[in-house]
């Protein structure tokens, strides 16, 4: 019995729409979850983040377990009560920041270790820990295994032995999870850009029986051409009945391509660390709002959002905030960007119910254009 139900409204080509029900919300899919690594989406408040539209947000083990550390936020009441943020939280199990993060790595079939990016501490990571952090410390709604993913380029014996690691590392996942009411485990596909050893993972991972399944070790750096020749194979592969989420993904365009081949879950740090940096996406692509040619564009980003920081600003004023290092120019290009991916899902999501995606994707792909 998986832990919470999945009910899929829609199915047009490849592409579902439906609602995953949880204890603490409802998410819809296609889902984008906006990341929160440190108990915090970047210069947002949780209002801010629920206006625009999320159901669900994305939590990091390595980040937490180091600061604040998983123990001070039980006793603190857990990661929702922490941040107050009432509603479901994905947390994501480590390995993947280990390697992209922390300095010195080792990966043995026990555990991987590692030294913290911030002091140098000492690490040791397994998937019994990983577990306990994010169920019994943090108090994950949806808990990740540990896996390892390995870097793109890969060599096949590489992209085998990361593979085959990471389902071991799902069973003992699993049988440290046990059997849980209220929460979920999801289980994470490997195989880097090799179809066999995609396949092996996905028969692995359904083995041992997971309540979703993500799709790991894309968006390294082999580009989108490359990741949707993964995808026109690999979420096929994964339980038709259970939500799959593409792990790390991406920009509007990859979202709009994995849904078309049937992904339900996302998440990325591009609306948040883009709107950081001056870059806002919107329906006609991405702009960076330093761009001179805005200094006198008196037009909001989006007049059909109801999102304010979409609606009701200039991007002349938003220039000016870019190019003064203002904070309200981060919180409001971030603001503006979280809303913008929830509309992209929400559009979607409309889209699949309707029976109009193959209509949605042309037309989406016709109004981007990069400037
Ligand atoms: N985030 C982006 N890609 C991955 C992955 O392959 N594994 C995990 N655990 N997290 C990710």
């Amino acid at each position: 019995m998986a832990a919470f139900p999945f009910e899929i409204n829609a199915v047009d080509g490849a592409a579902r729409t439906g609602v995953l029900r949880t204890p603490r919300g409802e998410i819809r899919t296609p889902a984008f979850m906006p990341v929160g690594t440190a108990a915090t989406v970047k210069a947002l408040t949780v209002d801010q983040v629920r206006a625009a539209g999320a159901d669900i947000i994305l939590g990091n083990t390595y980040h937490l377990m180091l600061r604040p550390t998983a123990e001070r936020v039980a006793r603190l009441g857990g990661l929702h009560r922490f941040m107050r943020w009432d509603r479901p939280i994905l947390t994501d199990s480590g390995g993947f920041q280990v390697m992209s993060l922390s300095k010195i790595a080792k990966v043995t079939e026990e555990a991987v270790s590692f030294q913290s990016h911030i002091d140098g501490s000492r690490h040791v990571l397994t998937p019994e820990r990983s577990i306990e952090i994010q169920a019994d410390l943090l108090g994950s709604d949806i808990v990740m295994q540990l896996d390892e993913c390995v870097s793109w380029p890969a060599e096949e014996r590489r992209a085998a032995e990361a593979m085959r690691l990471s389902a071991r590392w799902g069973k003992r996942s699993k049988a440290a999870f046990g059997e849980r009411a209220g929460q979920a485990l999801f289980g994470i596909q490997q195989g880097s850009t090799f179809e066999h050893l995609r396949r092996e993972s996905a028969e692995r991972l359904v083995e041992t029986g997971f309540d979703g399944y993500a799709l790991g070790g894309l968006a390294v750096g082999e580009g989108h051409e490359a990741m949707c020749e993964v995808l026109d194979y690999a979420p096929a592969m994964l339980p038709a009945d259970r939500p799959r989420y593409l792990m790390g993904v991406g920009k509007p365009i990859d979202l709009v391509e994995a849904v078309a081949r049937g992904v339900d879950m996302f998440d990325c740090v591009l609306p948040t660390r883009s709107g950081r940096h001056g870059q806002a996406w919107t329906w006609e692509g991405s702009i960076n709002l330093k761009n001179a040619r805005f200094a006198e564009d008196d037009t909001p980003l989006d007049e059909t959002s109801d999102c304010p920081a979409s609606s009701h600003y200039s991007k002349a004023y938003l220039h000016h905030l870019v190019k003064a290092e203002e904070i309200l120019g981060q919180v409001l290009l971030s603001w503006h960007n979280i809303a913008h991916f929830q509309a992209l899902t929400a559009a979607m999501r409309a889209a699949i119910a309707e029976g109009r995606f193959e209509q949605f994707r042309r037309d989406f792909k016709a109004r981007q254009r990069t400037g």
